[in-house]
């Protein structure tokens, strides 16, 4: 599909006109609103309506919002207006406001995504009101974005996603909200807001008095749980790259990002703070002004993947005003990761030791006791997945010959080449440990960010790789020799000779007892629980 593109800034253009009778005929286009770009076609016209969700790549069970210039196509639409929407209609229209009511048949249930409610709102952009009036029927509008990436705020944006999926884009400029309008429900016993947006709470309330915030607002939705607003469900408004919120002020967001910097580390900061950090940094609004981030969000969201950005550590936005629209949008771009700079760092163990001397018994021990385990054999699998650079800097080391017919990494003949190449295992380590490494310290972000306080790292190599740096204390376990042959043999089907083999590969007890903060003794009588109780009292991590 070819798609018109056309840059229209005065609402009486003729091609509005166009564009109004395209939409009337059962066509999609992009078009301008003063919160971000919708996709409107005519609401009341389910095969047009479809052609929006295959556009999108939505899910069919989140609803649209309708979209009216008039109040006069607002009543066929809706059950009835019952006074606080007159009001909110009277002091926020036309506007950023969206107000859901109970529906008509009239409105398709493609619209309202099978929901008994519809969302309405009268937008205040003059060219989205002309095509409106063009069209002369009201127009269901997501924001102009595939669907779970950040919604376009200008023309080239919209062009970036919806290139040849749709009939026609209007193109008249950077819109002047930035984030999507405020949805309030009024069907239920007070009024509630579904999703923050331009009117802020503190406005809407001054009009109706007491407002609900829903929960999914500012918290992930427990599994199970359902949504208010199914489109609070879905992850959204994410960049490529993980993003990560730091909360706390300038100096401490600044002492965090250069401690935790590497390749592909992008700051997403205010216009004050960029020449102060030593990463490159894309800005979202000043400080303090939570318009101007507001505006400025999801353009900043595009524009951290253009730079090809790893990893972005996104300041914690100003709290007035918008605030809580910037911010309950940044959470999902950020998948809920906020670390909070002003709370206790997580503290890090290590846990190495033996083959058989039973890690894994400890870790998950650990685990029920509310610890965050990072399993580094895992992470070893992951770092190697056809397709990454650390794969191909293996087969450029030990050659075609580690890898399966199916291109994955064949583990035994990796080992094999590694233990026959002078300097084998020094190669395969430099090259696996730091990108293991640079996991370990994405699982402990993730940590930080979920409010845990003990993360541990179960780690054969430990002590011979990069990831020993970032333990406060080192916790190895032992068992006697005949535990762990036993063990193994069971554990691995091995014959004896084979496990005593692999066993005498092993470093020497003082090589990890010499390194060890803490010494777990698995076996027999000694009781494990006692001791990680111990463990636990010593370094006061309950
Ligand atoms: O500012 C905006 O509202 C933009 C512009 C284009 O007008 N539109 C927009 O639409 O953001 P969309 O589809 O991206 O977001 C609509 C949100 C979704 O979270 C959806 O789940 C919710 O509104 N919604 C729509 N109808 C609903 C209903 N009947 N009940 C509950 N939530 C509803
Ligand atoms: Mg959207």
């Amino acid at each position: 599909m070819n798609t018109k593109y056309d840059v229209i800034t005065d609402p009486a253009d003729p091609r509005l006109a166009e564009i109004g009778a395209l939409l009337n005929s059962g066509g999609v286009a992009a078009i301008p609103t003063e919160t971000v770009y919708g996709l409107a076609a005519n609401a009341l016209d389910p095969k047009a309506v479809e052609k929006i969700f295959a556009a999108k790549g939505r899910p069919a069970d989140n609803p649209l919002i309708v979209h009216i210039c008039d109040m006069a196509q607002w009543a066929p639409l809706v059950q009835e207006i019952p006074p606080a929407a007159k009001k909110l209609a009277k002091a926020f229209w036309p506007g950023p406001l969206t107000v859901i009511l109970k529906k008509t048949p009239l409105v398709p249930d493609i619209v309202s995504g099978g929901l008994d409610t519809v969302a309405v709102r009268m937008p205040s952009h003059p060219i989205a009101r002309a095509i409106l009036k063009a069209c002369g029927v009201p127009l269901a509008a997501p924001s102009a974005n595939r669907s779970g990436k950040p919604s376009p705020t200008d023309g080239p944006s919209v062009l970036a996603d919806m290139d040849g999926r749709i009939d026609a884009i209007v193109d008249a400029g950077p819109c002047s909200v930035g984030v999507e309008s405020t949805v309030v429900s009024l069907v239920g016993a007070a009024p509630r807001v579904l999703r923050p947006g331009g009117v802020t709470p503190d406005m809407l309330e001054a009009v109706l008095g007491p407002v609900e915030i829903d929960d999914a607002v500012l918290h992930r939705l427990a599994d199970g749980q359902a949504a208010a607003s199914p489109g609070m469900k879905y992850k959204h408004y994410a960049p490529e790259a993980q993003v990560v919120i730091l909360k706390g002020d300038f100096a401490a967001y600044r002492a965090f990002v250069e401690a935790h910097r590497r390749e592909g580390t992008v700051a997403l900061c205010f216009e004050e703070e960029a020449a102060l950090l030593g990463v490159p940094a894309v800005t979202y609004g000043r400080a303090e002004d939570s318009a101007s981030q507001a505006q400025r969000l999801f353009d900043a969201l595009r524009e951290v993947d253009a730079k090809g950005a790893k990893r972005v550590f996104a300041r914690f936005p100003a709290q007035s005003g918008m605030g809580l629209a910037v911010l309950n949008r940044l959470v999902r771009a950020a998948a809920f990761r906020v670390i909070d700079l002003a709370a206790p760092p997580v503290r890090v163990f290590g846990l190495t030791g033996k083959t058989g001397a039973g890690k894994s018994t400890v870790a998950e021990k650990l685990r029920q006791r509310g610890w965050y385990i990072i399993d580094t054999d895992v992470l070893a699998r992951r770092v190697v997945e056809p397709g990454s650079p650390t794969l191909a800097a293996l087969t450029d080391a030990f050659g075609q010959s580690i890898l399966l017919p199916d291109g994955t990494l064949d583990r035994k003949a990796l080992v094999r080449a590694a233990v026959t190449q002078p300097n084998g295992v020094q190669t395969l380590n430099a090259i696996t440990h730091p990108a293991i490494d640079d996991l370990v310290e994405d699982a402990l972000l993730d940590a930080a960010a979920q409010g845990y306080k003990n993360a541990l790292i179960d780690a054969a190599a430990l002590l011979e790789s990069p990831t020993r740096r970032r333990c406060d204390a080192i916790i190895v376990v032992t068992a006697s020799e005949g535990t762990r042959l036993r063990r193994i043999m069971a554990r691995d089907g091995l014959s004896e000779p084979v496990a005593r083999e692999r066993m005498k590969m092993q470093k020497k007890d003082d090589y990890y007892l010499s390194a060890a903060d803490v010494v777990i003794n698995n076996e027999p009588p000694f009781d494990l629980d006692a001791q990680l109780n111990d463990l636990e009292e010593r370094y006061e991590t309950v």
